[in-house]
């Protein structure tokens, strides 16, 4: 199934590749509704970073996954070039915290695994397979079994799967939450290196203040469940970037104090259950 037209001629935002139009969602549960966001609108262009900020709760992950059309908005559209997504939508691609590796097949074995699904050629995959590994930095490691992997290789095996699918846009909700600071870091480098590259459209959710600083281009600030839109600040940073240097920049600092100072407050609450 790929993106749906539905009955209604889709309106396309001009200059938009993902547009959320007034996007509330609520679960309805047995004894109770979830709330979990409320009126999202939200324009993102075409090779755009965008980074998703709030506090536990607040809808992030449901807002990525309305745009894999995981599932539907209660009310409001959320359009994809132009087409309303009304089901799974295959310009995309989800990576998560849990990097989700089979343990029974190496390095190659997990990284052309959506490949064979596809039904690839074994000459085109073995290729294919080859570059994104050379593109992740995972050469050497090519026999290697997850269990024989640090952190950093997981994720950046799990990164080399997801790009094998290409998928124009990468939804990656909180990818490297589990690892430790340097590799995080690394991580990060290697992330915007390749997304700058491919030219991917990318929304990133995360926990941490400093890596939506440090990898936005815009960074969208979520109020407390149900999450409204609290506030879009434009990244005072150059595209390219030296993240490893960014703690001396002021303007990375104090977009970082800002996001804090916004957030802070609103870390205890939770609203928008009804029982
Ligand atoms: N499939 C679901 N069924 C029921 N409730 C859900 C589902 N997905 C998310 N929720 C609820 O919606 C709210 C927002 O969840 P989520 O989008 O995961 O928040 P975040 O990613 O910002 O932490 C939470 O209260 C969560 O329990
Ligand atoms: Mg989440």
């Amino acid at each position: 199934m790929s993106i749906q037209m539905s009955g209604t001629k889709p309106k396309a935002v001009t200059g938009s590749l993902i547009s959320f139009e007034n996007v509330s969602k609520t679960f309805e549960l047995a004894d109770r509704s979830v709330a979990a966001v409320e009126n999202v609108s939200l324009n993102i262009k075409r090779g755009e970073f965008v980074v998703l900020v709030g506090p536990s709760g607040c809808g992030k992950s449901t807002l990525l996954n309305m745009t894999a059309g995981l599932f539907l908005p209660t009310s409001g559209r959320v359009f994809y070039d132009g087409t309303l997504v009304t089901g799974y939508n295959l310009k995309t691609g989800y990576m998560t915290q849990n990097d989700h590796l089979l343990p029974w097949r190496d390095v190659v074995g997990n990284i052309s695994t959506p490949l064979e699904i596809r039904g690839m050629a074994r000459g085109e995959r073995h290729d294919r397979v080859a570059h994104l590994i050379e593109l992740v930095g995972l050469v050497g490691f090519e026999k290697s079994y997850p269990s024989q992997l640090s952190g950093g290789m997981r994720k950046r095996t799990a990164l080399a799967r997801l790009l094998a699918y290409d998928p124009e846009t990468l939804l990656l909700d909180e990818p490297f939450a589990a690892l430790d600071a340097q590799l995080r870091l690394n991580m990060q480098i290697e992330l915007l290196r390749i997304s700058r590259s491919l030219n991917k459209t990318i929304l990133f959710v995360t926990h941490d203040l400093d890596e939506a600083v440090a990898l936005s281009d815009r960074a969208v600030v979520f109020t407390a469940r149900p999450g409204r839109i609290r506030q879009i600040s434009d990244t005072p940073l150059p595209r390219q970037r030296d993240l490893a240097g960014l703690r001396r920049d002021p303007a990375y600092t104090r977009m970082t104090a800002e996001l804090w100072d916004l957030i802070m407050p609103t870390l205890n609450e939770t609203r928008g259950e009804a029982s």
